[in-house]
């Protein structure tokens, strides 16, 4: 294929249709791990004692009191819920039952009543009559689970009327680490990653979006008080059917795992991507 033909897209799409499919077509999309109640529990908990993400998102992005803020994939509301003490309101997308469920007990529990919530896919709302208005900033955090991301970004142009900010990851992770281990031996297959930044600066690229980026480390751990509960977790990562493929992440999880004090940890390091870019006004288009 001639080199200035390349379609990022398809090949965003392709990776990860491949990665979605990872999971033997068991999970589905990945939205539906965030079905799972205890999942987005241990979501949720994570990112309170992950306090240093979420501040440095929110005082890196252009708030206004007056703004009206879209997050796409919002999960338990780790931002979305101390985005609302700052702005005027906050629309949430969030597909996931049981990250939604975490997520509305997270609005009554803050008492916030400038949060609207709409249970959908981002590939399947519609700008005109799911959404009030365009937005001021629309902002998509490690939730970019769409295969066609072109689509999803016109999409967040069309629901903005001032910013977009994409989050998303460089490298490997190290759950990718671990699911490249550990597919092989649970599976029979090679595990495929999602598709990283540099895919995605193509496709914006080929849009005529340059974006702003600035990459950030991020340490990543996850603590458990047992070897039990350390495998319970894992297998909600994988889809575990049976006595051997349990075993199998024990063993793993044997190797991996750090005794800290009483505790065993997970822990890793990952690398992230912000790329942000202001939407051009009529008279910057005109000229
Ligand atoms: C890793 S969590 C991130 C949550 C939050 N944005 C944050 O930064 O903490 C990813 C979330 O994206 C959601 N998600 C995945 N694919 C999505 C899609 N196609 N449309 C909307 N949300 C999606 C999942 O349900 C999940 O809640």
């Amino acid at each position: 294929m001639p080199l200035n033909n390349l379609d990022w897209n398809d090949i965003w799409n392709e990776m990860m249709q491949a990665n979605q499919k990872n999971d033997h077509n068991r999970r589905g999309d990945c939205a539906n791990l965030w079905d799972s109640r205890e999942n987005a529990e241990h979501f949720w908990e994570r990112s309170r004692n992950n306090k240093a993400r979420v501040d440095k998102t929110l005082n890196e992005l252009p708030l206004d009191p007056d703004y009206s803020v879209l997050d796409i994939g919002a999960g338990p509301g780790s931002l979305a819920i101390p985005l609302a003490e700052r702005v005027s309101h906050v629309t949430a997308v969030e597909p996931g039952k049981g990250m939604l469920e975490i997520l509305q007990e997270n609005i009554d529990q803050y008492g916030l009543d400038n949060i609207s919530c709409v249970k959908k896919r981002w590939e399947d709302l519609d700008v005109n009559n799911d959404l009030k208005g365009p937005h001021d900033i629309v902002i998509a955090s490690f939730s970019l689970g769409m295969p066609d991301i072109r689509e999803a970004i016109e999409k967040m142009q069309a629901a903005s009327s001032k910013y977009v900010c994409l989050y998303w990851f460089a490298g490997e992770t190290p759950w990718d680490s671990h699911s490249r281990k550990l597919w092989p031996l649970l599976y029979g297959g090679e595990y495929i990653p999602s598709p990283r930044c540099d895919v995605l600066y193509n496709v914006l690229y080929n849009m005529g979006i340059y974006p702003d980026m600035h990459v950030f480390s991020l340490e990543y751990d996850n603590s458990f008080s047992s070897m039990d509960e350390a495998v319970d977790f894992f297998k909600s990562r994988y889809t575990i059917e049976n006595q051997q493929q349990e075993e199998i992440i024990r063993n793993y999880l044997e190797e991996v795992l750090e005794k800290q004090g009483d505790r065993l940890v997970e822990s890793g390091h990952t690398t992230r991507v912000k790329l942000w870019w202001q939407l051009q006004t009529e008279e910057q288009k005109s000229r």
